[in-house]
């Protein structure tokens, strides 16, 4: 097996296809992704940056991708087959892409029950429905986790849930000890006070349990649209870093919210660096901004 591992984690893509709205959308939720879309996205979130990211991860040796969620904004196919264009004219096999969907990717209950998302994204969704997570895959040293915690939910809401199914199949995953570095990807932190009621993991208590009992090394997540790194109780007195990543394509001035993407390598070991590069709009470059490099060991991201 490879010892050692450089791997991306991109999130909150929020693919902008304005075409893909509907009249009949006025009478749904779609109305106000649709809005989201066409005075904040259309604006912000650049589909070029995805082309360019892509790119520059595959120039700098990044053999897999860690995709948490919010691909798209109103979970209309057409807007998946963009994103997968870009991942299959990208270089990137279906084998060296992890992706979990997000709350946007069950923006209605349809886009569920026709299970759009996986059907979409083909070979590139890692699953074939909601039914199938948890998702384990090996990759070189490490053994990823996908979990999905997305649900249609009701107008203004955002919130997401895993469910006492996927959890329990989580806890038998857990038991059984990989030898290798584990690392969850989620959409939802599943951090206390994360996020508001109406916008969080409403069983985020119930992973935490389980994460103390039989601990990872290491979660992702999206959903908040930056960079965060955060601390949950592992076993033994142990902390399991939570870390997630402002949005991959969003053309903002705002420097701490621009298009970026984390990197991480892996060894023998576990996680021996993790950094964040960000679009730089004067030079169109990827660039990792001084001071934040972590220290090379687990404990101390
Ligand atoms: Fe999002
Ligand atoms: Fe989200």
């Amino acid at each position: 097996m490879p010892d050692t591992l450089l791997a991306a984690h991109l999130t909150d893509i929020h693919y902008p296809v304005p075409s893909c709205f509907q009249l009949r959308d006025l009478m749904s939720k779609r109305i106000t992704g649709a809005v989201n879309l066409l005075v904040s996205s259309r604006r912000s979130f650049r589909p070029h940056l995805l082309k360019s990211l892509l790119s520059h991860l595959r120039d700098i040796g990044v053999s897999h991708l860690m995709i948490t969620g919010d691909l798209v904004n109103l979970a209309y196919p057409e807007e998946y087959l963009r994103v997968r264009t870009h991942f299959e004219e990208s270089g990137f096999e279906p084998h060296q892409v992890s992706v979990v969907p997000g709350n946007h990717d069950a923006y209605l209950p349809d886009a569920i029950e026709h299970e759009i998302f996986w059907e979409n994204l083909g070979p590139f969704a890692w699953a074939a429905g909601p039914q199938d997570y948890p998702v384990v895959r090996t990759v070189g040293p490490i053994e990823i986790i996908g979990l999905s915690t997305a649900l249609p939910t009701a107008l203004g809401m955002a919130y997401g849930e895993l469910g006492e199914g996927q959890l329990q199949r989580l806890e038998a995953i857990l038991k059984k000890k990989s030898g290798r570095t584990r690392v969850i990807l989620i959409h939802h932190a599943p951090c206390p006070g994360a996020e508001s009621w109406h916008d969080g993991l409403v069983d985020g208590a119930h992973l935490r349990r389980l994460l103390w009992k039989h601990g990872v090394d290491l979660i992702l997540h999206g959903h908040e649209h930056r960079d965060v790194e955060r601390r949950i109780d592992g076993p033994g007195g142990s902390q399991i870093p939570v870390i997630g990543t402002g949005c991959a394509i969003l053309d903002d001035p705002r420097p701490a919210l621009r298009a970026r993407a984390r990197l991480f390598r892996f060894g023998e070991t576990g996680l021996e660096r993790s950094w964040v590069i960000v679009h730089d709009p004067a030079s169109g470059h990827w660039k990792s901004p001084s001071g934040v490099f972590i220290p090379d060991s687990p404990a101390g991201v």
